[in-house]
Formats: C-alpha cells, structure tokens, sequence
C-alpha cells in the first residue's frame, strides 16, 4: 500500500477520533455551536469584537453556553444572573485559576505559593548568634543549618504528645525508646557545640575588649571564685555540724526573704570565720604571687637586694593563722555569702 494512502487513512481515523470524543463530551456540556476538530469554534468567533460576539451566541444558546478555543472547551457565562449565581453562590467551587500561558511567561514563576518559616526562624536565630558568639552565620552555613534544624526538631518532639506521656511516666524516658532520646541527643550535640564556641573564645579571650556574651560570661566566670567555692562545699560537706551552724547564722541574720549585704558580715561572726578558715584550709595559692623589694634592705642578719624576687610562702603563713588575719576583699566575701545563701 502507498505511504500516502496510510498516512491519509490514519488522520481521517484520528479526525473520526477526535470528533466522537468532541461529541460525547459535548453532550454533557452546555449547548453551544458545533466545533470543527482542531480549531474548534475559531471560524465563527469574529475577533475584532468579541463581547459582541458572545452576545449573540448567548441571544441563541442562552447565558451558559461552550465555546471550543481550539480544542479546548469553554464554558462562556454570559450576564449578571449567572455570574453572581457561579463566582458568588458557588463561589468555592469556581475559585481556581485558569490557565493564562502568556502571563505565566512573563512572570516565570513568580508569585508561586512559598513557604516563610525558614527565613522567618533564620532571622531571629542569627540575632541571638551574634550577640552569643559574635558572629552572624551565612543563611547556607552548614554548621548553622545543623544547629537550627537539632533546635527546630527539639521544639517539634517536646511539644508531641509522647513528651506527655514522658512526663507522666518518667520511668519511660530511660527504659522506652522514643523520640526524647532524638531530643537528648539534640541537646548533647547543642551543648557540645557550645562548649566548642566557648573553648575558641577561652583561647582567643582579650579581657579589655569583649566581644559577644561569651567573652563577658568568662570575664565574670575569672572574677568570681569559683575554686574556693568548691573546696568549701567540699569542706561543708565534710563537717556537717558546721554547716548547720553557718545556716543558722545566714537564716538569723539574713532570712530567707532577701538577699545578703555587706553590712551583714559584721553580725555573722561564725560564718566570716568559716569563709576565713576555708580559704586558710586550702591554701589556693600556696606560694603566692611574686614580690619584690623595692630597695636594697637588711633584713635579719641579710642583705636582700633591690632586683631580687621574694615569694611569701602562704601555707606556712595560712597554717599559723587562725582566720581573721588573712586578707580577702569585700567583693568575694559577698560572692561567697551569695553562694553560701544560695545553696541552704
Ligand atoms: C451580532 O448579531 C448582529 C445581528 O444578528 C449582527 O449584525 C452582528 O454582526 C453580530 N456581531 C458579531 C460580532 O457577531
């Protein structure tokens, strides 16, 4: 058989195709004038005056009637009465977009639907960043997306409804697996994270020019001491009855309703010669630090010159004294009292 004859027998089976298919679904559309296959109504629809035109075909099919743009069909609505009844009454389901090719060549995109959580939460975030650790981080930093995405998953698991459970059973959170052990692990890495940030800034720590909150978190972290705090906890540990004493003392003078002054210090002899005794107990700086004499001096039976350094050996002084002999500032007899007043 001939190319041509199979070529033309096959479009007239598409022709046939395409018209049983514009037919059936013509019948359960509105009425309106027969389309040719392919250009549809085109021929009859006279362009330079469209509304004109669609008058007329609602004069002769009524006020909802289908046009074929092509092969496309189109439900034309034709007069106030229908219009309110479909975009007003039925407002819901008329609602969609049609499709608009030229426009959405021109604006590419533009205007689709997006989704302002992961800007909106970066924001705030890289606020608190660069007060915490000075710098700001580039929206696309990994270890920046890390942190906030371990924060974010953290907000989501103790607000579900397991952390309910959790909280009721707290023998769950050990023994169950769950989504709380994703949040312990968030919150390990998060702290790991910080302590990192906090070893950095140790190392490259200038006390006169502070940078972010870390630097002046360490700066009051060096003013206050920590140390003999420690040991005096461990002392107080140790001698209970002494403890006991020093509450009674704080809980006499102070009370529990305000906070502890200087001023107190004279009225709390006991607990001013503890301090003194834990700071002559555990000799912090056995050695002292370094003097040096200002000018050549006999001193006993010695010459001691000018350049020469002397270090007052404190244990042997600490272990004669009795207390109020050693000398502390005021400020960290207040730290202390504080610390002490906070942990009864
Ligand atoms: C509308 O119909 C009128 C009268 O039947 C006719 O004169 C006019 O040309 C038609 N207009 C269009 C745009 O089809």
């Amino acid at each position: 058989m001939d190319a041509a004859v199979v070529l033309v027998l096959s479009l007239c089976c598409l022709l046939l195709l395409s018209l049983w298919r514009q037919s059936t679904e013509r019948a359960k559309l509105p009425p309106g004038p027969t389309p040719l296959p392919v250009i549809g109504n085109f021929l009859q629809i006279d362009v330079k005056d469209i509304s004109q035109c669609l008058t007329n075909f609602s004069k002769v099919y009524g006020p909802v009637f289908t046009l074929y743009l092509g092969m496309k069909p189109t439900v034309v609505l034709h007069g106030f009465e229908v219009v309110k009844e479909a975009l007003i009454d039925h407002g819901d389901e008329f609602a969609g977009r049609g499709r608009f090719p030229i426009a959405e060549k021109i604006n590419k995109g533009l205007g689709s639907p997006c989704d302002p959580t992961f800007i909106l939460s970066c924001a705030p975030c890289n606020v608190i960043c660069s007060t915490v650790f000075q710098n700001r981080f580039d929206y696309k930093d990994q270890d920046f997306l890390t942190l906030m995405g371990k924060l974010n998953e953290n907000v989501k698991i103790l607000s579900s409804p397991w952390m309910q459970i959790c909280n009721n059973f707290p023998s769950l959170i050990d023994y169950c697996p769950g989504s709380h052990r994703t949040a312990l692990k968030n919150a390990q890495y998060i702290r790991n994270y910080l302590l990192e940030r906090i070893k950095e800034h140790q190392e490259s720590l200038n006390v006169a020019n502070p940078r972010d909150f870390i630097d002046y978190y360490l700066i009051k972290l060096k003013q206050t001491t920590s140390t003999t705090l420690r040991y005096a906890l461990l002392s107080l540990l140790k001698h209970p009855d002494v403890t006991a004493k020093v509450q009674e003392e704080i809980l006499h003078v102070v009370g529990r309703s305000r906070s502890p002054c200087m001023q107190d210090r004279s009225h709390m002899p006991y607990t001013d010669a503890m301090i003194h005794e834990v700071q002559r107990f555990i000799s912090l700086i056995p050695n002292n630090v370094p003097h040096a004499v200002t000018c050549d001096i006999q001193f006993r039976n010695y010459i001691i010159p000018k350049v020469s350094l002397s270090l007052p050996c404190c244990t042997s002084v600490l272990l004669m004294l009795t207390g109020s002999q050693s000398c502390y500032s005021p400020l960290s007899y207040l730290v202390l009292l504080m610390a002490y007043t906070a942990l009864r």
